[in-house]
């Protein structure tokens, strides 16, 4: 067999698709690190997120989370969660670094804001009173965005190991097809 054609999995999606959980597991299987963005940048600031956001502003935690991004970008096997947001700008799914896949983990608005109220309090943009209404019209602005990715895996009624192991199969595939020219 060649050398890997995978460096690294870049997992992108809404808020609640299941990046962390479903990255943990694929790093697992494969043998290799994951690493989250957002850890990185509360790491970095000493607070969690919904801290970061409300006491230096989203513009700051925003090229934080740039700077993280083209570092991580830059390691070998590894499986990154980005957040929600880092994925939904110009051309970040368009210029990535060579071997790594990106993959969108798709959900639904309503969906989403299940399974964040189930950790009550880690997401500013969702902290609102009109939840559902601002998690739908973010998703709906940012499915454009998301849709850049070379492969997605809807995640609505899977379990985590479903997802990740669909995500395996992709990756999987890739070498296979790879191997084969
Ligand atoms: C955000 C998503 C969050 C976190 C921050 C902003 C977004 O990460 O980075 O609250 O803009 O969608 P998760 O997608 O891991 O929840």
């Amino acid at each position: 067999m060649t050398d890997p054609t995978v460096a690294r999995v870049l997992l992108v999606g809404f808020m609640g698709s299941g990046k962390s959980s479903v990255g943990r597991r694929v790093a697992e299987a494969l043998g290799w690190r994951f690493v989250d963005f957002d850890d990185v940048i509360e790491a970095r600031f000493e607070m969690p997120v919904a801290e970061i956001f409300a006491t230096h502003g989203e513009r700051l935690f925003r090229e934080a989370e740039t700077e993280v991004a083209v570092r991580l970008l830059a390691e070998h096997r590894v499986v990154l969660a980005s957040g929600g947001g880092w994925a939904a700008q110009p051309g970040r799914l368009d210029s990535l670094p060579p071997g790594t896949v990106a993959i969108w983990l798709q959900v639904g608005a309503d969906e989403a804001l299940r399974r964040a109220s189930a950790e009550r309090g880690t997401r500013p943009l969702l902290a609102g009173v009109n939840r559902l209404d601002d998690a739908r019209k973010l998703l709906a602005d940012r499915v454009r965005f998301y849709s850049s990715a070379g492969w997605s895996v809807d995640t609505e009624r899977s379990s985590v190991e479903d997802v990740a192991a669909r995500v395996l199969r992709i990756l999987a595939e890739i070498e296979t097809e790879t191997d084969a020219e």
